[in-house]
């Protein structure tokens, strides 16, 4: 089943010379995950803004084509319902932080206030997902005096809370230690455990190689190439293009350069043993 379907995007942001993202025809299905990878300023986040509906209502901008979130034009959808269907957590997290509450519990709960839990189930969830993202030891803390850190898990935790359908995840370590990030890749894995369905932008290569069914690649506001991740990564002349690839197709690269190819170009640890 189609979850999200975007038709021939092109959208320019207000006052810039260059689209942002161009030519966009793509479908997510519902219960798969998705990478997207690809350099900087290629139009990851761009991507991400539009199926939040960010882009065009808060950006602003000339937007072409249409967004359809379960078969409906995401501008027919209402506000607080769009909410609760996609959870977007921002590469930024201090963008994120709402900063009118005066502790974790309570920005936590502020995503939560439109659901029509009681004040109880509120609270209870929030320290769920406090206790499951480890930031319970910070819960009394005020959000502003957060390190950046910090405020990246506070905002996971605040998206994980609302138990949304989708979930729309942009560079979610990119403020974190290899602890922080080995819990939020924990996270990830259970949400792709409960089949939701996910679209993650992230550079560390490796750790999108466990969890992708497909990868997109963008470049120049594109999407560039699509496809299974096992046949995407293993393809080591993305490199050629700015793009990481996993160190196991470095070595398979390597290998063949060597004169000794490998059957199959393994993307992961446990693909390698099994080559
Ligand atoms: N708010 C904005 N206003 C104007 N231009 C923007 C804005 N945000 C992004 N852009 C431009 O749109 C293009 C795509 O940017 P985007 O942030 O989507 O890239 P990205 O792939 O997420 O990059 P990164 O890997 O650095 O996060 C870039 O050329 C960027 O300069
Ligand atoms: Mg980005």
């Amino acid at each position: 089943m189609k979850s999200i379907v975007l038709k021939d995007i092109r959208y320019k942001y207000p006052l810039a010379k260059e689209y942002a993202l161009k030519d966009i025809n793509v479908a997510f299905e519902t219960n798969k995950f998705y990478g997207i990878i690809g350099p900087n300023g290629s139009g990851k986040s761009s991507l991400c803004s539009l199926i939040k509906g960010l882009i065009p209502d808060f950006y602003l901008g000339d937007l072409e084509g249409t967004v359809e979130i379960d078969d409906i034009p995401i501008g027919q959808w209402d506000k607080n319902k769009l909410c609760t269907k996609v959870g977007y957590i921002f590469q930024n997290p201090f963008t994120q932080i709402s900063g009118i509450r005066d502790s974790v519990l309570e920005e936590i709960v502020l995503g939560l206030e439109n659901q029509g839990l009681s004040k109880d189930e509120m609270i209870e969830r929030a320290l769920h997902v406090a206790r499951l993202i480890d930031i319970y030891d910070i819960i009394d803390k005020n959000p502003n005096e957060l390190s950046g850190g910090q405020r990246q898990r506070v905002a996971f935790a605040s998206i994980l809370a609302m138990d949304t359908d989708i979930y729309v995840i942009d560079e979610p370590t990119s403020q974190l230690d290899p602890e922080g990030t080995e819990n939020v890749f924990k996270i990830i894995r259970s949400l792709k455990e409960q089949k939701k369905t996910v679209i993650l932008v992230e550079h560390k290569i490796d750790l999108m190689a466990e969890y992708a069914d497909e990868i997109l690649v963008m470049s120049g506001g594109q999407i560039i190439r699509r496809g299974p991740t096992q046949d995407i990564l293993s393809d080591y002349r993305l490199m050629g293009q700015k793009i990481a690839v996993p160190q196991t197709a470095v070595f398979g690269r390597d290998m063949k350069n060597a004169g000794k190819p490998l059957s199959e170009i393994p993307i992961t640890m446990e693909l390698q043993s099994a080559v």
